[in-house]
């Protein structure tokens, strides 16, 4: 895949910025996103999103566009009976779910133009093939973030390419420090997957190192 124009949301630390500058080492045009702006990155709240900045950022054309923003905002040892607020789930579901899909929206004469590609940025939490005793918020939004992927890839067929994607277990402020791999790996390893991205792989769910995850 050549380089061209992408956009990468949550750009500010973690995946987001090591995917930021994997692209612009790689020859993109690559802009990023955080809540506040500056530091050379658009302001996108996902809460309460104003799309005029991120669709300036699209310009024209649009090749690539990666919804990586997210949150995880439930604590270690909330109890069943009395936590998972009614406020934590409206929060994380406007920044995972439909945070990704408005982004998609904005960008999308943008990437029909440019017959380009969105990488929805999920979690192997929200596989319904992976038991795990918590998370319930988390877990609900990413299996929602991969299914809006596959939705996506149906409603633009032969126009955009659109596949969800698990990053990994990666050392950034949600992930922590015991994490399996380094934000740049799982960077390196999405710019492959980019690479992979088209007609024949839209639709579906893959890790950061290129292999199929169940839904
Ligand atoms: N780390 C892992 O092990 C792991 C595993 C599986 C999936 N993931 C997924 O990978 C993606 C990146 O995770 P990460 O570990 O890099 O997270 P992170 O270090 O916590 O960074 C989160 C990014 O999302 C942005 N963000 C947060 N709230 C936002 C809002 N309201 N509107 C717009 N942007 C917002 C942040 O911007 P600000 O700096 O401006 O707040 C930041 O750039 C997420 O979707 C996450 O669910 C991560």
């Amino acid at each position: 895949m050549s380089a061209g124009r992408a956009v990468v949301t949550g750009a500010s630390r973690g995946v987001g910025a090591a995917l930021l500058k994997a692209l612009q080492g790689d020859g993109w045009e690559a802009a990023g996103t955080s809540t506040r702006g500056g530091a050379g990155l658009i302001p996108l709240d996902l809460l309460d999103p104003d799309p005029g900045p991120l669709r300036d950022a699209a310009g024209d054309r649009l090749d690539l566009l990666v919804c990586n923003a997210g949150v995880l905002l439930e604590e270690d040892g909330e109890r069943l009976e009395d936590g998972f607020h009614a406020a934590l789930w409206d929060r994380t579901f406007r920044i995972n779910v439909t945070g990704a899909f408005l982004c998609v929206q904005a960008c999308l004469p943008a990437l029909r133009a440019a017959r380009g590609r969105v990488m929805i940025i999920s979690s192997q939490l929200g596989s319904s093939e992976v038991r795990h005793a918590g998370r319930p918020i988390y877990r609900a939004s990413k299996a929602a973030a991969s299914n809006l992927a596959v939705t996506l890839s149906q409603m633009l067929a032969g126009e955009v390419a659109v596949a969800a994607y698990h990053p990994g277990w990666v050392r950034t402020d949600m992930g922590g420090t015991r994490a399996d791999i380094a934000a740049g790996e799982s960077a390196a390893g999405l710019l492959d997957r980019a690479a992979e991205l088209g007609p024949e792989t839209s639709g579906g769910f893959y890790t950061w190192d290129g292999r199929p995850h169940p839904f």
